[in-house]
C-alpha cells in the first residue's frame, strides 16, 4: 500500500485542498485571480450561511469525497448514519442525502432525449437525463449554486441581498468579484448572486472534483506501469469489473455505464431516471419532523416534469468514490456497499437475499411502487456471496488516489485474496 500513500500526500498538495481563501500576501497580487480561485474560496466560506456556522464545504467536505461526513445527524441505527443533512440553524434536516458533487461537473444539463446504452441487453433508453440535485430540478451547476444559501433547511440567508452583503464584507472578494464581473456586479442583487453562483461553479469545474485517478483508472494505462499491477493483484476486484460491465450475469451497466468500456472518463452513470424501488427510510423521515406518511415525489419534483409516470424516479449516481459516500441512496437508507448489492439481487428470480442484511427483516416495499424499473432490475442472475462481494470490491477500486487511505487495509487485503 506504500506506493497509494505516497500518492494520495501528493494529490492533496498538489490539488491545493486547504481551505484557505488565500490572500494578498502583501505582493499587491489580487487574492483571487480566476473564477475557479474566488469560487473555491466561497464554496469554503461559511459566512455565506445565516450563522455563519455553514458553507458547501460542510456538505460537500473536500477531504471526503464531497459528501456530508458529520455523522451526528440521527441515530447510528442502520437506517440513521448521516443520512439526511443538518442545516445552518443546528436544527433543520432536508429529506435526501447530500450526493457527492464531485464529478457532477460531467452531468450533462438537463434535458428530456435519448441515450445509447453499451453492454446493455435493454433497447436504448428514452426520457430525462442529467441535470443537478437527484431530480434535476437544477439544469447546469451554476443554477443548482444559487439554490443552498438561500434554502431554509440549508445555510438559511434570507435574501439576494443578504448574501451580497456579506460578500462586501470581505475586501478580497470585492476586488475579485470587480475584476472578474466587472464594477458594476453590485448594482443589483440578483446580478452579484449569480456571478457567486458562476465562481463557484468554476471551481466544481476545476481538476480537484474530477480527477480519474482511482486505481481503475491507472489500470488502463499500459501493462507496463506499476499502477496497472497494483490493480490486477486485487483480482475479486477483476472479477467484480467482468460482472459489472457484462451483459449476462448483472444488469448493472444498463444503468452505470456512459461510454463504450475501457474509455477513460467512465463516471458509471449514463445519466438517466429511474425508481429502482427504494423503501422510506423511516428514521429519517421521523428526525426531519416528516413523519411516515411522507413520499418524497423524487423527479415529479422538479417543475419541469409533470407526467405522474416519473414520480419516484432518481437521476442515476455516480459510482466514482462509492465506497467512501456512504450511507446510500437519495435517503440514504442503505449503510453498506453490500446491503445495496443484495438489494439489487432481491429483484433477480431465484435470490437468496430475501432478508435486509441491516434490519434483519423482509426488505421494506418500494415506496413509490408504481413506476419500478423492473425490466431493468429483473435483468441477470442471481448472485451469490462471491458476486457480492467481487462487485464490492470492484467499487472500491473506483476511488480517487487522494482518499484511498480512507478505506482500511483489511478491505484492500480482502480484496487481493483469490
Ligand atoms: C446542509 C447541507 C448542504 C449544503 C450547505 C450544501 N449542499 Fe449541496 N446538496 C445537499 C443535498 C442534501 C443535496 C441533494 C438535494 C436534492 O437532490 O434535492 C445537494 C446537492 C448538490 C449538488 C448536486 C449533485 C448531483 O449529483 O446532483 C451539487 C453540485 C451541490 N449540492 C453543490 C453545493 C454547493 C455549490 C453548495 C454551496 C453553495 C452546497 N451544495 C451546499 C446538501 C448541501
Ligand atoms: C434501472 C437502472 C439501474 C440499474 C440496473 C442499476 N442501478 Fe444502481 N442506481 C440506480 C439509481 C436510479 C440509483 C439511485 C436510487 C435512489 O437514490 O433512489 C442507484 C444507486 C446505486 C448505488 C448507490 C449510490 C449512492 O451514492 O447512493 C450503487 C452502489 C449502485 N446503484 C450500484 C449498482 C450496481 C453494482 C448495479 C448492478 C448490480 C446497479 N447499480 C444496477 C439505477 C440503476
Amino acid at each position: 500500500m506504500k506506493s497509494t500513500i505516497t500518492l494520495s500526500l501528493i494529490g492533496l498538495t498538489a490539488l491545493g485542498l486547504s481551505a484557505c481563501g488565500g490572500s494578498d500576501n502583501g505582493s499587491g497580487k489580487p487574492a483571487f485571480e480566476t473564477k475557479s480561485e474566488l469560487g473555491q474560496a466561497l464554496f469554503h466560506d461559511v459566512n455565506l450561511s445565516a450563522n455563519r456556522t455553514q458553507a458547501c464545504a460542510t456538505c460537500h467536505n473536500p477531504e471526503h469525497g464531497f459528501v456530508d461526513s458529520r455523522h451526528n445527524v440521527t441515530s447510528h441505527s442502520a437506517e440513521g448514519a448521516g443520512s439526511v443533512s443538518l442545516g445552518d440553524d443546528g436544527t433543520s434536516l432536508g429529506d435526501r442525502n447530500a450526493p457527492t458533487a464531485a464529478y457532477a461537473q460531467i452531468s450533462p444539463t438537463f434535458t428530456e432525449g435519448t441515450r445509447t446504452r453499451f453492454n446493455s441487453q435493454q433497447p436504448d433508453y428514452e426520457g430525462f437525463i442529467g441535470g443537478q440535485f437527484h431530480d434535476g430540478r437544477s439544469a447546469t451547476l451554476a443554477d443548482q449554486a444559487e439554490g443552498p444559501p438561500l434554502n431554509a433547511a440549508e445555510m438559511g440567508m434570507a435574501s439576494e441581498a443578504e448574501v451580497s452583503t456579506r460578500i462586501q464584507e470581505n475586501a478580497d472578494y470585492v476586488a475579485a468579484f470587480e475584476s472578474l464581473y466587472g464594477a458594476t456586479v453590485w448594482d443589483d442583487a440578483t446580478q452579484t448572486y449569480k456571478a457567486m453562483a458562476d465562481a463557484i461553479a468554476a471551481f466544481e469545474q476545476t481538476e480537484t472534483f474530477a480527477p480519474f485517478d482511482s486505481k481503475y483508472d491507472r489500470s488502463l494505462l499500459d501493462a507496463e506501469d506499476p499502477d496497472y499491477y497494483e490493480y490486477n493483484i486485487l483480482s475479486k476486484a477483476n472479477s467484480g469489473k467482468v460482472l459489472f460491465f457484462s451483459q449476462q450475469f448483472t444488469n448493472c451497466a444498463t444503468c452505470h455505464q456512459l461510454k463504450a468500456q475501457g474509455r477513460s472518463g467512465e463516471t458509471f452513470t449514463g445519466y438517466e431516471y429511474h425508481n429502482i424501488g427504494v423503501p422510506k427510510n423511516l428514521d429519517a423521515q421521523t428526525a426531519s419532523g416528516r413523519g411516515a406518511d411522507f413520499t418524497d415525489p423524487g423527479l415529479l419534483d422538479n417543475p419541469a416534469v409533470t407526467d405522474e409516470s416519473e414520480r419516484g424516479k432518481y437521476k442515476v449516481p455516480t459510482l466514482r468514490n462509492v465506497a467512501i459516500t456512504g450511507p446510500y441512496m437519495h435517503n440514504g437508507v442503505f449503510a453498506e456497499l453490500d446491503t445495496v448489492m443484495r438489494f439489487y439481487d432481491h429483484f433477480i428470480t431465484g435470490s437468496e437475499n430475501t432478508l435486509n442484511p441491516e434490519t434483519g427483516v423482509a426488505w421494506r416495499d418500494p415506496k413509490v411502487p408504481e413506476t419500478v424499473a423492473l425490466t431493468e432490475l429483473k435483468d441477470g442472475r442471481k448472485m451469490t456471496d462471491a458476486n457480492v462481494e467481487a462487485l464490492v470490491c470492484f467499487m472500491l477500486t473506483l476511488t480517487d488516489a487522494r482518499y484511498e487511505h480512507l478505506i482500511s487495509d483489511e478491505d484492500w487485503d480482502n480484496c487481493e485474496a483469490p
